[in-house]
């Protein structure tokens, strides 16, 4: 991280209300805020905004909204069993609120607008407290106008820590995101345009790592480096190709995998999604190989290079295991296990693709009710407007539930249920290699995935997709577990 741009963080603004706590001070990143081992952590976040040049080659400053005056925020470490407190300031000049996304918190602790607590009005604050009851890599985002307010870079890392982490030479998070910028540097303001809400949402043409522009990412021959990747845009799926190299991904949305290779090699995240890998620089001194964004057919770009410094850190990969110790997560009851069927819908041609698939269109969206209103996308025929809803599924508590989740749609969306990890038991009627967990699963155009939980969880949780024009436009649901 370059520090010139993050403030310092002193005992002034990070309150410890224990002896054992430390903060960054114990290491020189000062983007980093630090919980010692099975601590309380208190932290403070203040939401607003601030302008900075995205580049220095920029004429001209993006208005940005950030925590801390830094995008992304600060990378918030606790241990796995932690106690976090964090009392988040609104400076900006409209509602906000915060959610852990993919923690499994209290749904008091939520974050969501209306549902699980009153926003924050601009001058108040609110206090998040929760345990860290999972290891891995998650993050934090405003819930209230996400598609601005995370659009203009109000995000930041949560990193949750195991006991007993795997062996690597270097933990590295790459925080991505994707600005809509004009030729200056100044992000356009045509948020939440309807023509993003009904095709892929906004998709911008600026891709950061941690809120710059990276040329070269520097390693050393032979390094073992666990590379935490964070997809915060509101939009843009990456598929990124390390030339030259071999990600195992060890961890998806925080929660470990049986390590295994990519398909394609091409490491796939939707937005909101985590990927872990462990990445052996296997090149030698002086080699640069490039880190390739392949996803959209056409639209491949450089994101970074990996850059060989003359540093020998060994001469062959170690061999340590990669193997993350299990979250304590409950696995499902299959046979006793309820079913449910939910149908995504709408966007732009909508009603062709369901008539292809032979669904139904008479719940679905008329062109032109969808250009007048921002009723664009469904969830089982209704259209969310904001968040105070019914619920669309009932779940008992502690009930174990098989959800088959059918895309009839022409676009991608990253689905993603709040206060749960499910796992992804299959995909096209095909059982999933892994059964992974997520909290938040990419379903293709004409895809049907099926997802389990148990619903340990009591309280209303949103079930959305994070496209954010997506979800501002009707793509989100209320899953109650009680
Ligand atoms: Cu990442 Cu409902 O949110
Ligand atoms: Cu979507």
């Amino acid at each position: 991280m370059d520090n010139q741009k993050v403030p310092k963080f002193t005992r002034r603004n990070v309150i410890s209300s224990t002896a054992a706590v430390t903060i960054g001070a114990v290491i020189p990143n000062l983007w980093v805020l630090r919980g010692n081992a099975s601590s309380e952590m208190e932290v403070i976040l203040h939401a607003a905004s601030a302008q900075r040049k995205l580049d220095p080659s920029f004429s001209q400053p993006a208005t940005l909204w950030n925590f801390n005056g830094a995008v992304p925020g600060p990378e918030i470490r606790v241990r796995q069993g932690a106690r976090l407190r964090v009392t988040v300031n609104n400076g900006l000049a409209e509602d906000t609120t915060v959610h852990w996304h993919g923690v499994r918190t209290s749904n008091a602790m939520d974050g969501v607008p209306y549902v699980t607590q009153k926003p924050i009005s601009p001058g108040n604050q609110f206090v998040y407290d929760f345990n860290a009851i999972d290891a891995g890599t998650y993050w934090y985002h405003p819930h209230q106008r996400s598609f601005e307010q995370v659009g203009r870079g109000l995000y930041g890392p949560l990193i949750i820590e195991e006991a007993n982490p795997i062996r690597v030479d270097r933990d590295v998070t790459w925080m991505l995101d994707d600005w809509r910028l004009e030729q200056s540097g100044e992000i356009e303001g045509d948020f939440g345009n309807s023509h993003d809400m009904s095709h892929s949402g906004r998709i911008g043409n600026t891709v950061t790592i941690n809120g710059k522009k990276m040329e070269m990412f520097s390693v050393g021959k032979g390094e073992r480096i666990r590379l935490r990747l964070i997809n915060a845009a509101n939009a843009r799926i990456f598929g990124l190709d390390f030339q030259g190299h071999e990600p195992v991904i060890i961890a998806l949305d925080g929660q470990p995998v049986t390590p295994h290779r990519p398909n394609n090699n091409l490491v796939i995240l939707g937005p909101a999604m985590r990927v872990d890998l462990v990445l052996d620089m296997v090149g030698n001194s002086d080699d640069i190989n490039d880190v390739v964004d392949r996803f959209y057919e056409g639209l491949a770009y450089r994101l970074t290079s990996i850059k060989y410094s003359d540093k020998v850190v060994r001469n062959s990969p170690p061999n340590w295991s990669v193997q993350l110790p299990k979250n304590p997560l409950k696995e499902p009851d299959f046979p006793n296990a309820q079913h449910h069927e939910v149908l995504f819908s709408g966007g732009m041609m909508g009603n062709m693709v369901m008539r292809e698939m032979g669904i139904n269109t008479t719940t679905s969206n008329s062109m032109m009710g969808m250009m007048y209103s921002k009723n664009i996308w469904f969830i089982n025929g209704v259209a969310a407007e904001g968040h105070i809803m019914d619920p669309m599924l009932n779940l008992d508590l502690n009930r174990s539930y098989v959800i088959s989740m059918t895309n009839a749609s022409a676009w991608y969306h990253p689905i993603h249920l709040h206060g749960h990890s499910f796992r992804v038991v299959s995909r096209g009627g095909k059982m999933t290699k892994y059964q992974e967990w997520q909290d938040t699963v990419l379903m293709a155009p004409r895809e049907t995935v099926e997802i389990a939980f148990v619903a340990d969880n009591p309280g209303d949780w949103m079930f959305h997709c994070h496209i954010l024009e997506h979800q501002a436009s009707g793509m989100m649901g209320v899953i109650r577990v009680a």
